[in-house]
């Protein structure tokens, strides 16, 4: 599918985004190895998560969709039954990093499998630190998926990891609920803390201390009702496009508004955007809030690595804010990028570059001199939604019709991205 962009004259209204997907991966999986019934409420409709789903079935999950909620049996730590075919993790990382730390601990065997870009992504940060608990994995192809995974006994460990990431923390902590004694996990710098606050709400508290947690297993997650608030990072395309359009005035409703995942409002902030936060009083261990924003006039920022980890999949949209940003934002401490869904360094520099922007790529990051004018051109999605999307939110201000093609992508995390918009541009 190609999408077409055009110049709009603002961005208006009020919205709803879907649940967060980082956070409904972990329902279903958590809700899958857990005792009881698990209750999701607003259910990511992000194909990500239908790979989660579709996994977990495969293993001989019970799942009921209903109206409102998705139900979920709980098997309990070892009720999983083995797939006789590959589990198909298709485009999410997520799905294959997190699924990992369960299957190494179950008594039987299971190949996982992705699509093309999720093959080219590293699975020995996780590969490493699960043979280490006694896990047998072999990457089927040098430190990449497909990955064969036969199921062992699992011992706890002290692990440092080098990088700052969600998904190999996640995968050690799931691993690590089958391993007697005390794991230990400390990261470089603070990766999204959603694993550890779903474990509390299935009845199994983590200890933190600074950048480190500690957990001693065996552990029994008792099911529960897991409320998923909207998903930030699909909300960021929205704040970005409303910041940067004239005459723009939004709102955003009942978005998960966790720290550690909100580093792009800081940064934001101190650009000087005008972004108005109500939290709610809500019971969720998530917090959650509505977000009002107004087109602002910003001004250029530096982001260095520690801030990384809490906007690591907005770095995209961002790029595409600092355009207009009057000034030099430099970005360093992201080489992470380039193993995401694409190589999104490239990916954003190519595509800016074709709208007739001036950006610098680095290995780790790049430097954007704004503001800068755009103009339509016709780009690449290189199959990554994220860059779709950000890409689709620059055509909102490009001079001339911007063409992405592969738009479809976009429903890896959020399928109704194009009507959303179209529901808040006033041409
Ligand atoms: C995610 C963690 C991040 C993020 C990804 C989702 C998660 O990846 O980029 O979109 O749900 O844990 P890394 O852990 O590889 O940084």
């Amino acid at each position: 599918m190609i999408h077409k962009a055009q110049h709009v004259r603002a961005i208006k209204g009020s919205i709803t985004v879907p649940g967060d997907k980082s956070i409904s991966h972990r329902a279903l999986l958590l809700g899958a190895i857990a005792e009881g019934i698990t209750i999701i409420r607003n259910l990511s409709p992000a194909a990500d998560v239908r790979s989660t789903l579709n996994c977990l079935k495969q293993l001989q999950v019970e799942t009921e969709e209903k109206n409102s909620y998705m139900e979920i049996e709980g098997k309990g730590l070892y009720g999983i039954k083995a797939s006789s075919t590959p589990l198909n993790c298709g485009n999410s990382g997520t799905t294959m990093r997190l699924l990992s730390g369960i299957l190494a601990a179950q008594p039987f065997s299971s190949t996982l499998i992705g699509d093309e870009s999720l093959n080219k992504r590293p699975m020995n940060r996780i590969i490493e630190p699960l043979t280490r608990m006694g896990a047998k994995i072999e990457s089927l192809s040098g430190g990449l998926a497909p990955l064969a995974i036969h199921g062992n006994r699992l011992r706890s460990i002290y692990y440092q990891n080098a990088v700052a990431s969600a998904q190999v923390k996640s995968c050690i902590m799931l691993a690590a609920l089958y391993a007697p004694g005390l794991t230990t996990l400390v990261e470089p710098h603070l990766s999204r803390d959603h694993t550890e606050r779903m474990f509390s709400d299935f009845g199994f508290p983590i200890k933190r201390h600074g950048l480190k947690i500690s957990l001693i297993g065996p552990a029994k997650l008792i099911g529960c009702q897991v409320d998923i608030p909207g998903d930030f990072s699909s909300a960021a395309f929205f704040i970005g496009a409303a910041l940067i359009t004239p005459n723009s005035q939004l709102e955003i409703k009942n978005v998960g508004i966790n720290p550690t995942r909100t580093g792009l409002l800081d940064v934001l902030n101190q650009m000087g955007a005008k972004i108005e936060i109500n939290k709610h009083s809500g019971t969720s261990s998530e917090p959650i809030g509505d977000l009002k924003i107004c087109t602002s006039q910003l001004n250029s920022v530096e982001i260095t690595s520690e801030l990384i980890p809490r906007l690591i999949d907005e770095i995209p949209i961002l790029a595409i804010i600092t355009t207009q940003a009057k000034g030099r934002t430099i970005l360093s401490g992201a080489r992470e990028l380039r193993v995401k869904e694409s190589d999104r360094l490239h990916a954003i520099t190519k595509n800016l570059s074709l709208m007739g922007a001036q950006i610098e790529q680095r290995e780790d990051g790049f430097i954007i001199q704004g503001p800068q004018k755009l103009n339509g051109a016709i780009l690449n999605s290189f199959n990554d939604h994220r860059i779709a999307m950000s890409f689709s939110i620059a055509g909102l201000i490009a001079h001339g019709e911007t063409q992405i093609v592969d738009a479809e992508c976009v429903a890896v995390s959020m399928p109704n991205f194009f009507d959303v918009l179209k529901g808040v541009v006033v041409a």
